[in-house]
């Protein structure tokens, strides 16, 4: 914390205006009164934000998540107040929405960027609505920065912001962070509009991405894809130079609020919930999935996976219990609703299979949690299956590890999620689609001793505390200032 404030006190900025998206608040209309109402965004992200935010009186730009035309200045305020820096929201109607978000973020940059092409639907009217709400978000930006605010854009859905600033004269230095994988230059070069995306990128003066696969992939994408670049990757962050621009190419590994995390965990009220479920689970090993629908996540595979456990291991019947939770997410989106179909399907052939008096093989809970609630599931998971076809970093990972107060617990974690280059040694890793593979993992941490577990627990508690969502920002923005 306090490296962040000394970080931020000398910096050579004045104020810090994040965008992205979505705000850190969303906003919705309350049932009875029929008026505006608001919910603050939990999360490690909006927490390490907010300290440098408040300590820079900066700023936080996006879309308050409806589509209605409403006047929500009192509210805004009101919000800013408590949160102790500026918001400003975007408005978007709903078809802005269904073109620049459902179409173009969610069903071409989303599943090309995940390595699942079969999900892209390439619609130009998609491409279209992406540049206007890019070009939407950069107008707001420039109505409300001076010349000494660092911009700093997030994620897949504003990749153009920069560019768009540019043509409108803004001269900031503006930085971009991306929370999901870099496409390989094989699929990426699929992409219709992939000498635009790059030309874009290239007009932020620093490139995060959060690992140095991703840093690479998107080093490889502008040589094969542009011409008259000069690439230097001798150091940790590389330098692309253009005609008439430097910009820096770096891997920041996001991360958790591990002190957090961790004191909340071993609070007496989760520590209460997590002993009720205990007794709840009759003692038996939990296994943990914690996902969001999302066909990224490899939900399907690791069902298919427990089944194949159970069919090849019989002395885990009865003694194991899959507790799979999944947070409902873009349900608009053609996929996730098949997807929801197809795990509820599986879920109910394995407990029709399987189930025994007393004993129900997979739990299945499809809805949002208390985070205390999540924690109690945390710590009384002996094993977390983290098992996703890929994904950027996947911080329930970390979160598992952090909440294990105990250094208990096993993880079980796919090889192609970002976090697996910090806890590779500790994890059991797997390939999220090789279903026997991840079966012997399961069976592997069944029998695991209580030694072994606390060795690897410890050690991959150390490290996420060392690299935590501090260090996080903190690197990010040191690299932008020194740049
Ligand atoms: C991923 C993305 C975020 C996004 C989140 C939730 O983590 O990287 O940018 O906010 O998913 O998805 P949603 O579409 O609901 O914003």
């Amino acid at each position: 914390m306090s490296l962040l404030n000394e970080l931020t006190d000398n910096a050579s900025f004045d104020r810090l205006v994040i965008v992205s998206n979505r705000l850190p608040i969303t906003v919705s209309k309350e049932k009875k009164t029929g008026h505006w109402q608001y919910n603050q965004s939990v999360g490690g992200l909006v927490t390490a934000l907010t300290s440098v935010l408040e300590n820079k009186k900066g700023m936080w730009i996006g879309w308050p998540g409806i589509t209605e035309e409403a006047d929500l200045s009192g509210l805004l305020d009101q919000a800013s107040d408590e949160l102790g820096y500026l918001l400003k929201s975007i408005t978007l109607n709903k078809e802005e929405v269904d073109l620049y978000y459902h179409g173009f973020s969610n069903e071409v940059m989303w599943p090309l960027f995940h390595d699942i092409q079969s999900n892209c639907n390439f619609d130009p009217a998609y491409w279209y609505e992406y540049q206007v709400a890019n070009e939407r978000f950069a107008r707001t930006i420039a109505e409300n920065i001076t010349e000494n605010d660092y911009i700093w854009v997030q994620d897949y859905h504003l990749v153009l912001v920069a560019k768009e600033l540019r043509r409108l004269g803004v001269t900031n230095k503006i930085g971009f962070f991306l929370h999901i994988p870099f496409a390989s230059p094989d699929a990426f070069v699929r992409m219709p509009w992939r000498v635009q995306i790059l030309e874009a990128l290239l007009q932020y003066d620093l490139l995060g991405f959060q690992t140095p696969r991703d840093r690479n992939n998107f080093v490889y994408c502008t040589e094969a894809v542009l011409k008259g670049l000069k690439v230097d990757t001798r150091r940790q962050v590389a330098t692309i130079k253009t005609d008439d621009r430097q910009i820096q190419v770096g891997s920041f590994p996001i991360s958790i609020d591990f002190k957090d995390f961790a004191g909340v965990s071993a609070s007496p009220e989760v520590t209460g919930l997590a002993s009720q479920l205990t007794r709840a689970m009759h003692n038996r090993c939990i296994l943990l999935g914690v996902d969001r629908l999302d066909y990224s996540k490899g939900i399907p595979e690791k069902l298919r996976a427990f089944r194949n456990a159970l069919e090849r291991y019989d002395d885990l019947h009865n003694k194991v219990a899959l507790v799979q939770i999944v947070v409902p997410s873009r349900e608009d989106i053609p996929g996730y609703r098949s997807l929801l179909t197809e795990i509820e399907g599986l879920v109910g052939e394995i407990n029709g299979e399987f189930s025994q008096p007393g004993w129900v093989p997979v739990q299945y809970m499809f809805r949002n949690f208390e985070r205390s609630e999540i924690l109690a599931y945390y710590r009384t998971a002996s094993v977390a299956l983290v098992t996703p076809l890929k994904d950027g970093m996947n911080l329930v990972a970390k979160e598992y590890c952090a909440a294990h107060v105990d250094n208990k617990g096993i993880l079980i974690l796919s090889e192609f999620a970002g976090a697996a280059i910090q806890l590779w040694k500790n994890a059991l890793l797997v390939n999220p689609y090789d279903i026997e593979g991840i079966a012997d993992a399961i069976y592997r941490a069944y029998n695991m001793d209580a030694d072994e577990q606390t060795w690897r627990m410890r050690k991959m508690r150390r490290s996420i505390a060392r690299r935590d969502v501090y260090w996080w920002v903190d690197s990010f923005l040191q690299t932008a200032i020194s740049g």
